[in-house]
């Protein structure tokens, strides 16, 4: 449970709030790369942090972000020309640079010099990993890169997407890093029966993830501060003598590595607020060693799994709550706990569920809630640190993001930092 202050603390993002100013302080995913493909290409609208946007490639092949509204009389520079380094108004002429310069105002005489007075608010921004990355703080705090997994393997071993989600960016982490509910949401009726052809189907297989979350089904949680952020360390009973640990990291200001099987591609998250009800879920599956396979790009296209069919331009899923997720509920009796198509809609549509914002004051959180309750925490501290002019550790050192998550079974008393060690040393 929250405060009511706390909550508001939290989940308000837009200019001047704690939240906001925190988000501020980072490169944040603004708009997948393909999104701005070529030079002078059209330009495309973004909001982000409660702020609209418009952003355009220009000639240069540089990317700009700038306000949505011309600083003239604020008309939309989306319906702007993207010509000769600069995108123009179309409404009086007037031209603005990547920089946020205008550099030309057909309708004003040349000797009145307002082209060299006007500006636009104009954001730094960085393509790196696919993603077109955003900076909306103050110029003189420049964060670094997070040097993330998934930015830096090679194109064709990833695919990322984003999708525009109904709730408040914290909800939606909540959903992401609270472990126990795949057991549920995102579970087969036979799986959550336990029937005997399920458990005849995965006891011995190789999907060490379904075998020991059927012997286990509560999982006790370790929860570790780093200089990320968190690592959440799940732990479910193996053998007699062995525990299965799955561990999945928290990196600040709102990422997250869902915990990796050898063999198997990654998969991550990252949560931006779009303002304070609606959010951008940005989700990267990749594959450390080897380009996507014919199978993983099949789960994608099917929308199965982590990913979602969205609208391109929107970006709103086409199961949303206008259509109740496209529910089919003889599925629903028959075959899967929600009825509910791949698990992206299944957390979109029961974390839209909850409302825009939760009423965290009316929570009753459990064990399985550890994890987030310690986000929620160092979140708060993090964000009350800067009000007392304490940078982001993180924000500076993008080499701390060079991690990845694990899931892996081991002795019952050896910790699970010291076997992730291990793991690591054995992989070098
Ligand atoms: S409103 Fe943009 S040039 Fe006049
Ligand atoms: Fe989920």
């Amino acid at each position: 449970m929250l405060s009511r202050e706390e909550s508001e603390l939290l989940t308000r993002a837009g200019p001047g709030t704690a939240a906001g100013d925190y988000f501020r302080r980072f490169w944040l995913p603004a708009l997948l790369a393909t999104e701005v493909p070529a030079p002078d290409c059209p330009p495309v609208r973004l909001r982000i942090l409660g702020e609209d946007l418009v952003a355009f490639r220009d000639t240069e092949g540089r990317v700009g972000m700038v306000d949505e509204y011309c600083p003239h009389r604020r008309a939309s520079l989306f319906w702007g020309r993207n010509e000769e380094c600069g995108l123009r108004c179309v409404y009086h002429g007037w031209k603005f640079e990547v920089s946020g310069a205008c550099v030309d105002m057909p309708n004003e005489p040349p000797e009145y010099g307002l082209d060299n007075k006007v500006r636009i608010v104009a954001y730094p921004t960085r393509e790196y990993g696919g993603i077109i990355w955003a900076y909306l703080g103050p110029a003189e705090r420049l964060p670094e890169l997070p040097k993330l997994e998934w930015a830096r393997v090679p194109e064709s071993h990833r695919y990322i997407s984003k999708r525009r989600q109904e709730t408040n960016y914290l909800q939606a982490i909540e959903g992401g890093i609270d472990s126990s509910h795949s057991n549920f949401l995102h579970a087969s009726v036979d799986a959550f029966r336990v029937t005997p052809d399920y458990v005849e189907k995965v006891k011995n297989s190789s999907n060490l993830r379904a075998r020991y979350h059927l012997l286990d089904r509560v999982p006790r949680f370790t929860v570790k501060k780093t200089d990320y952020g968190l690592v959440i360390a799940v732990r479910r009973n193996a053998g007699e003598d062995t525990y299965y640990w799955r561990l999945t990291q928290f990196l600040l200001p709102s990422h997250t590595i869902i915990p990796y099987q050898k063999g198997l591609s990654i998969h991550g998250h990252c949560w931006v607020p779009r303002d304070d009800e609606t959010c951008w879920v940005w989700t990267m599956s990749w594959n450390p060693e080897a380009p996507l396979s014919a199978e993983e790009w099949k789960t994608i296209r099917e929308g199965t799994f982590v990913h979602a069919d969205v609208d391109p331009v929107s970006f709103r899923p086409y199961r949303n709550k206008d259509n109740d997720y496209q529910i089919d509920r003889a599925e629903q009796r028959n075959h899967s706990m929600t009825g509910i198509h791949g698990f992206a809609a299944q957390d979109q549509a029961i974390q839209e569920s909850m409302g825009p914002i939760v009423d965290r004051t009316r929570e009753r959180l459990g064990t399985s809630d550890t994890a987030i309750i310690a986000m929620r925490r160092l979140l708060l501290q993090q964000m009350r640190a800067l009000r007392d002019d304490q940078e982001p550790f993180a924000a500076h050192h993008g080499a701390i993001y060079w991690v990845r998550s694990a899931s892996l079974l081991l002795k019952r008393d050896v910790p699970f930092d010291e076997g992730a060690r291990d793991l690591v040393a054995a992989q070098v």
